[in-house]
């Protein structure tokens, strides 16, 4: 098997701790170890990192190439362009022979259990070997959110493998909620695994516009020039002919914004003193006191100061857009 960790996004949604230049793969959020290192060490608790491969952006080469120097340089693809995930895989898949399995993961996720991580991904392997299909990993959802993409389980085909119906990216909130009702949608972790030969057959059959510039070109400039910018859950998974899911049951979160941090236990930094406040996030380089102020997130670092209500913290990206302006 091979890995393929994908880890060109540009997420600013950690502003002022991510930036353009050093997006959410490259942060220590939850240790001294980038959430990228952190990726490419729980894969290499069972893959040589000569099975492990990176495609992401040639911008975030250097930095890639810092973060993770066992994995060799000739693993790590470099995009000239940013076109969302659907080339990046196709990119990558393309590479291997067409009975090879490959595993596609996320840079920038939390996952508690390395172990228990493993056993799904073993099954998913073993799935694998009797089925042609799209393995996708299932999470019990717990909110409605709508950044994820759902997954409609159907017939159980073993005790936490199931048939899937249909993959649903990121629904509005009203469909999320009567997803989260119904029982039988899962959360999609964002990892994939497939067969190279049966994601190419696939990708012609759903996604011809990503993958020909790709079967017809040589040029990776002109090809990046050609294909549209769009993400394998559109271009393949709403679509795939046939996907299986494995119910996966580690503590898993796709790391979303400074909320999730604090949900996940990420402390205040340690010199910092609250009074007659709660529920704060309070992340600075130098000494803080807040005092009398509840719910809001406070970040300091280089690059800016930012203090937020917890529950505007999705209009941090259209402020940033603002500032640039200004700028
Ligand atoms: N190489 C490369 N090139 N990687 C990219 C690119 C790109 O152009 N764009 C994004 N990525 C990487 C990101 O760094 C991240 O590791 C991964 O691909 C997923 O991209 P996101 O942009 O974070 O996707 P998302 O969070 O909106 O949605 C996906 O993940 C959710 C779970 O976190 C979908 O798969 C959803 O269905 C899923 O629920
Ligand atoms: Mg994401």
């Amino acid at each position: 098997m091979k890995c393929v960790i994908l880890a060109g996004g540009s997420g600013e949604r950690f502003w002022p701790l991510s930036t353009r230049e050093t997006p959410k793969q490259f942060l220590k959020l939850f240790s001294d170890k980038t959430l990228l290192r952190e990726t490419f060490e729980r894969i290499a608790a069972r893959l040589d990192p000569k099975d492990i491969y990176i495609v992401t952006n040639r911008a975030y080469a250097e930095l890639t190439h810092m973060d993770v120097p066992e994995i060799p340089r000739e693993n790590v693809l470099l995009e000239p362009l940013k076109k969302n995930t659907a080339p990046a895989c196709t990119y990558a898949t393309l590479k291997f022979d067409p009975s090879e399995t490959i595993f596609i993961v996320p840079a920038d996720h939390y996952i508690s259990n390395v172990e228990k991580f493993w056993c799904c991904v073993q099954l998913g392997q073993n799935t694998l070997q009797e089925y042609e299909a799209i393995i996708t990993f299932g999470i019990v959802p717990s909110r409605a959110e709508t950044a994820y993409g759902y997954i409609e389980a159907g017939e159980r085909i073993d005790e936490n493998i199931f048939e899937v119906i249909k993959f649903h990216e990121k629904p509005d909130h009203q469909t999320a909620l009567s997803y989260l009702e119904k029982g039988n949608y899962f959360w999609n972790s964002g990892m994939f695994m497939y067969k190279a030969g049966y994601f190419t057959e696939q990708m012609k059959k759903h996604a011809p516009q990503v993958i020909e510039p790709f079967l017809k070109k040589k040029d990776l400039e002109q090809i990046y020039q050609e294909v549209p910018s769009i993400s394998i859950d559109y271009a393949l998974m709403e679509k795939a002919d046939r996907i299986i899911m494995v119910k996966a049951d580690f503590v898993w979160s796709d790391v979303g914004n400074f909320n999730s941090l604090k949900d996940l236990g990420v402390k205040n930094s340690q010199l910092t003193v609250v009074m007659n406040g709660e529920n704060l996030f309070v992340k600075t380089s130098k000494p803080a006191i807040v005092i009398g102020v509840s719910d809001v997130v406070i970040v300091e670092n280089e690059n800016g100061i930012l203090v937020c209500k917890m529950d505007q913290i999705d209009k941090i990206r259209e402020a940033l857009k603002a500032l640039q302006q200004k700028r």
